[in-house]
């Protein structure tokens, strides 16, 4: 397949008579895909009923003549004013009870279903007059759930929704009090009715309460999309896509992408570094312009997993962004690294967001690959440079890695509702495993939490960190896969239901543990482990006579095994992960990398990226700063 750029346009932010040089430009660029129309409904449907398709029309014609390929979006997630008019109660509203208002974008509640049904009417709109239109080539639906905080709604509606939700989940009153263990603290229920949303509660509200919610919410959001997939479907051959984004984890993406055809996501690597990343001041320092080396390859992995390999990145930071708390410039040549690390990890487009920087509204110090004035930002001479490269560059297919790592979000969400330390957070756990694995030199699948043994199927070692319940078919799956297993900490102590698992867990069949107690760890503490490194976070006492591999210091078990199956009953620091993953990975070839270096495997090449601000040597090459290259595979021994 070949690999292609796109780029993000609006063409209703500029005068018309700039459209038919900027697609002359895009193309010269060596561009392939425009996306185009995601916010735009007060423009496409200025009053209820009454559509503007023109402007549309000449934008598409005009960009097709370029032979640019149009990604029409849908516009669901600005709904103009007078939407509100006419459905006032279609805001989210708050956990303090605040209604989240007009004024910005993704105001709406995905459980109101008044609103739900007029996005999916205008996806019908848009299907009827594009749908047959070879020139929209892919579709993308709504943009970014769950960015802003847009999951978690507590309005009226949702209230609704999830008293019928949790109605057919549990049939009968008794049952749910049962399953929640209501008779603590007397909140016992008599019917449905009387359940409201886990906010504005005295104290922490029931686990299995907020849990329920959580799990009501994410269907809410797959249950929203597939309304837009139903309108969308029998108009269109054309894939349908979702545009994701990083670290936003309150809604299942491998439900949500049952509906889909491809995968994408939004890769902003200096704004995550600075907006949603641990670290401390020196690594943030370090990698101010550049991002963190693993952040952007882990999302390129998940991604990749939701939709039998087909991902894009829909939108690439090409310069400063605007929302994160810092906003520097990238190092140059960073963003040809990133657009070649998505495609080392099997993207099959990386879009730049946006072309030309806006001069008006919130996102005005926001860089495009053009400054507001039109002449070129940097980033345009990156794109073209990758563009060039990919016309020489042979094929690049991914190929299966030889490690495997399981991607929960129920476990985020169980986590979150049941923390137990402060410190104690999924993401980061299965991140910093991800970590340990890359610098190592590995490349890593992701795996969905319902993998099966044939899902399973070649890899040479799996981990699966934290994962709060284990269904007994992922068990099973993992006993019959005969290949070195890594569950824990905290994995399978708790049932679906919030409540702690008995007898207690982890419950691996043939290896007697059992998890007998739990402590979290303030930061600077830690528990030292014999040999080196330590755990840090999370600690727990294990009992029973499984043959431990890693003990601490004080002689407890830390690291336990049967067979291939293996229990970790901490949180490791890294200098611990690199003992874990070489016993573990004894049948991978490992590599130390140097700081920043990081390695990618295809089926023909092997992809170096240097994140480091400073050249590193490996294998006989120096890459400067920000540089990337690639060797044939194999290697020369
Ligand atoms: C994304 C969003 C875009 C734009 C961009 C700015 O989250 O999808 O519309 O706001 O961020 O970085």
């Amino acid at each position: 397949m070949k690999r292609t750029l796109g780029v993000c346009y609006y063409p209703e932010h500029w005068p018309q008579a700039m459209w038919a040089s900027d697609a002359r430009r895009m193309a010269q660029a060596g561009i392939t895909w425009v996306r185009i129309g995601e916010f735009a409904w007060s423009r496409l449907e200025p009053e209820p009923g009454v559509f503007d398709w023109d402007w549309l029309d000449s934008a598409i014609e005009v960009l097709a003549a370029e032979g640019l390929k149009i990604v029409l979006g849908t516009p669901s997630a600005t709904p103009p004013r007078w939407m509100l008019d006419r459905f006032p109660d279609m805001l989210a509203v708050d956990a303090a009870g605040q209604p989240r208002r007009f004024g910005s974008r993704r105001h709406y509640c995905h459980s109101h279903a008044g609103y739900r049904k007029a996005a999916a009417d205008m996806a019908l709109q848009l299907g009827k007059r594009y749908g047959r239109d070879a020139r929209v080539a892919a579709w993308q639906i709504d943009n970014e759930y769950g960015c802003h905080d847009t999951v978690l709604s507590y309005s009226e509606a949702a209230r609704v929704g999830f008293r019928d939700w949790l109605g057919q989940k549990y049939q009968s009153i008794g049952a749910l009090n049962r399953a929640w263990g209501n008779v603590f603290w007397s909140m016992e229920y008599e019917t449905f009715d009387q359940i409201d949303l886990p906010n504005l509660t005295v104290t922490q509200p029931n686990p299995a309460h907020e849990m329920a919610f959580r799990r009501f919410a994410s269907d809410q959001v797959v249950a929203w999309n597939a309304a837009q997939v139903v309108a969308l479907r029998p108009l269109t051959d054309a894939p349908l896509i979702h545009n994701y984004m990083g670290r936003v984890l309150e809604f299942d993406h491998f439900a949500v992408a049952r509906d889909l055809d491809i995968a994408s996501w939004d890769s902003y690597p200096i704004g995550f570094l600075s907006d949603r990343l641990e670290g401390d001041a020196a690594h943030k320092a370090r990698y101010l312009r550049q991002g963190d080396p693993d952040m952007q390859a882990f999302h390129h992995d998940l991604y990749r997993a939701l939709n039998n390999g087909r991902w894009w990145v829909m939108e690439q930071q090409p310069g400063p962004v605007n929302w994160a708390p810092f906003n520097p410039a990238p190092l140059p040549g960073m963003v040809r690294l990133w657009s070649w690390e998505a495609f080392a990890h099997g993207a099959e487009v990386v879009s730049y967001f946006r072309w030309r920087q806006a001069p008006f509204a919130q996102e005005q110090m926001h860089a495009g690959l053009l400054r507001p004035d039109d002449q070129p930002a940097p980033a345009l001479e990156e794109a073209a440079q990758v563009a060039t490269e990919l016309t020489t560059m042979p094929e690049v297919a991914p190929t299966q890695s030889p490690v495997a790592l399981i991607f929960d979000y129920a476990s985020d969400w169980a986590w979150r509702t049941l923390p137990q330390g402060a410190d104690f957070d999924y993401f980061r756990l299965v991140f910093e495993t991800y970590r340990a694995l890359r610098r190592q030199g590995l490349s890593i699948d992701i795996l969905p939490p319902n993998a099966s043994v044939g899902d399973l199927h070649g890899y040479k070692a799996l981990f699966a960190p934290g994962l709060a319940s284990v269904s007994s078919e992922l068990m099973g799956a993992l006993a019959d896969a005969a290949i070195p297993c890594l569950l824990g900490p905290r994995s399978n102590l708790m049932t679906p239901e919030m409540s702690t698992a008995l007898p207690l867990g982890p419950g691996i069949f043939g290896l007697d543990a059992r998890v007998v107690r739990v402590e979290s760890l303030p930061p600077a503490s830690a528990r030292a482990v014999e040999g080196g490194g330590a755990v840090v976070h999370w600690t727990e006492t294990l009992e029973g006579d499984a043959i431990a591999l890693l003990e601490h210091t004080d002689g407890n078990p830390l690291l336990v095994q049967a067979g291939h199956m293996h229990y970790l009953g901490g949180w490791p620091d890294a200098a611990l992960w690199d003992r874990i993953v070489a016993l573990l990975c004894a049948d991978v070839p490992l590599t130390l990398l140097p700081d920043g270096l990081r390695l990618r495997d295809t089926a023909t090449h092997r992809f170096a990226f240097n994140y480091a601000p400073e050249p590193v040597t490996w294998n006989g090459r120096t890459l400067k700063a920000a540089d990337v290259t690639w060797w044939p595979l194999p290697l020369p021994d």
